[in-house]
């Protein structure tokens, strides 16, 4: 079976065709960064507009790429929440006229289940079950997952998420738009344990996470230290270490928790923050010494693309599940309530 893949919910653009026999036969990502790196942050109503001009387009260029004709197609999945409602109903729309055009299923994808398959497009694949760790721009989830479509919330932020006090402490260092890279690029020239930051309720039990106090001890640090010390810049890049390393550390004791709680092997690490190279070999050694291995996608699968839908729609769709004509977006979307594969 062969699936279309639109992802619209945020500030890209996604588009992929998935094969259930030879694989990804081409995807293409869009950012916006462009137009909302002066704001500081997305806009929905920018989002939404640029969705509507670059959509289309981009879905002629991955068939092109494939060449593929829309005779090809056998499906389309799109994102259909959680996220922006104005940028989701874009892909929505086009996605579900189009396989009404083409005569064809389509089926809405939860955007927290493209992050939690994209591991499965890399080798080797994880197997069933696995413990994920989503960690995006919206979500910090850690999910036992049984299979797909089959799970359950272990813990998640009850305040920002990890990719969100990400962006906001480079904020408030005066890095750029989204802060996420830029953060981690200045933690390089950082020196570590030069600054000491909690790691936010690793002291109790549970696996629920608390990211938004350390944006304001990062406030607080900036302001002691940018006066008193001679290399302002350099102070900067220390926090940045520091911050960072908090926020690594954080989630590898909370997933080493979790897969001991549960007794999974395996843990799959998803969403845009995955893409952090500090976390990544940090979990590897960690969970390495708990007799379980880590699974990530490649780092153009960790943020927002249409791969993670064609293939999270694919398997929906070849197990026969499909969307009537009408359709809904969502903003938020219990991960839990989706139906078992
Ligand atoms: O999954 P994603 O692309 O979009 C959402 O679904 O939210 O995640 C985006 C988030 C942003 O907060 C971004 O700053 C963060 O992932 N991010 C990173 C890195 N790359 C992206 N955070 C830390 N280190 C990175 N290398
Ligand atoms: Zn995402």
């Amino acid at each position: 079976m062969r699936v279309l893949g639109i992802e619209t919910s945020c500030d890209e653009t996604g588009v992929a065709v998935y094969d259930g026999g030879r694989g990804m036969l081409a995807h293409a990502v869009y950012s916006q960064i462009e137009i909302h790196a002066c704001y500081g942050g997305v806009v929905p109503e920018l989002a939404s507009r640029d969705h509507v001009r670059k959509t289309l387009p981009m879905i002629r260029q991955v068939m092109a790429e494939a060449g593929l004709s829309a005779r090809d197609l056998e499906g389309v999945a799109y994102t259909a929440g959680p996220g922006l409602v104005g940028a989701l109903l874009v892909g929505a729309a086009l996605g579900r006229s189009l396989a009404w055009a083409w005569g064809v299923p389509a089926i809405g994808v939860h955007h927290m289940e493209g992050h939690l398959l994209a591991p499965l497009l890399e080798e080797p694949v994880p197997d069933f079950p696995f413990v994920a760790l989503l960690v995006s721009g919206g979500h910090t989830q850690l999910v036992a997952v049984a299979g797909i479509g089959r799970y359950q919330l272990l813990g998640e932020s009850l305040d920002d998420a990890a990719g969100e006090a990400f962006d906001k402490t480079a904020k408030l260092l005066g890095l750029p738009y989204p802060g996420g890279p830029a953060l981690a690029a200045l933690a390089e020239r950082g020196e570590p344990g030069r600054y000491r930051f909690p790691r936010p309720m690793t002291d109790r039990p549970g696996l629920d996470f608390s990211f938004s106090g350390l944006k304001t001890f990062a406030l607080n640090t900036l302001h002691e230290e940018v006066a008193v010390r001679t290399d302002p810049d350099q102070a900067r890049a220390d926090i940045a270490r520091a911050f960072e390393e908090a926020v690594v550390e954080t989630l590898i004791v909370k997933c080493r928790r979790a897969v001991r709680q549960v007794g999974y092997p395996r843990l799959v690490l998803a969403g845009g923050v995955s893409a952090n190279r500090r976390l990544r070999a940090g979990m590897d050694e960690a969970l390495a010494k708990e007799g379980a291995r880590v699974f990530y996608p490649r780092p153009a699968f960790c943020t927002d693309n249409g791969a993670m839908i064609a293939f999270a729609g694919w398997h929906r769709l070849r197990a026969g599940q499909r969307d009537s004509l009408s359709f809904a977006p969502r903003a938020r979307w219990d991960l839990a309530s989706l139906p078992a594969v």
